[in-house]
């Protein structure tokens, strides 16, 4: 793909760089006040969430530990197929930690649901969902995260760790995918 050709999936800057910046501090804090004197343990869902990761443990001012699963769900273009495949695990026991997942985007809601589930059977102190985004009218199960720093329409959205067919994960900000662009 051309730089050009990259440029054109860009439709609009739908929340910008510093908006998203302003939000992450100020879940950092609450959770840095919630969960002090707690075994904290981050668990971000790889691939999409890992900027988001990146930046939220950056605003966590107690100690805590960081984790990662890798949870596929297959795309065919710009729609769930509603396949979701764990196909890297934690590797720690999460029974003397209070959880947090760190998620990109709850679309339809199954990727989530199927983590969620995984990981409340192995008994943790608490566990939480924090998510980046959150598109609800997609919902197709019945899941709600415990924080979700932004809520958008059912647009398809790219950057800040958001791809499509894997690209579009370095911009800084989130953006509206142009769906008519390279088609
Ligand atoms: P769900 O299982 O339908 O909730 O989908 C969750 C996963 O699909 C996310 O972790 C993303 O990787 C991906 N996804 C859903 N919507 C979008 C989008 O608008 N842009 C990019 N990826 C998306
Ligand atoms: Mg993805």
């Amino acid at each position: 793909m051309t730089k050009q050709e990259f440029e054109k999936g860009i439709k609009r800057v739908l929340i910008p760089q510093t908006e998203i910046q302003e939000k992450i501090q100020a879940v950092g804090a609450q959770i840095t006040k919630e969960y002090e004197g707690k075994p904290l343990l981050l668990v971000s869902i790889l691939n999409g969430a890992f900027v988001f990761m990146a930046d939220l443990c950056r605003a966590i001012r107690i100690p805590c530990e960081t984790a990662f699963m890798c949870a596929k769900s297959y795309y065919n273009g710009t729609t769930s197929s509603g396949i979701v495949k764990i196909t890297m695990d934690l590797a720690q026991d999460i029974c003397n930690y209070h959880v947090i997942i760190a998620e990109d985007i709850i679309d339809t809601g199954r990727t989530l649901n199927d983590v969620v589930k995984l990981l409340q059977a192995r008994n943790p102190l608490s566990l939480k969902v924090i998510t980046l985004l959150d598109k609800p009218d997609r919902r197709l199960v019945d899941l709600k995260a415990d924080i979700s720093l932004f809520t958008i329409p059912d647009v398809f959205v790219i950057g800040y760790g958001l791809d499509c067919a894997e690209i579009y994960r370095n911009l800084p900000y989130i953006a509206e995918y142009d769906e008519e662009a390279n088609a």
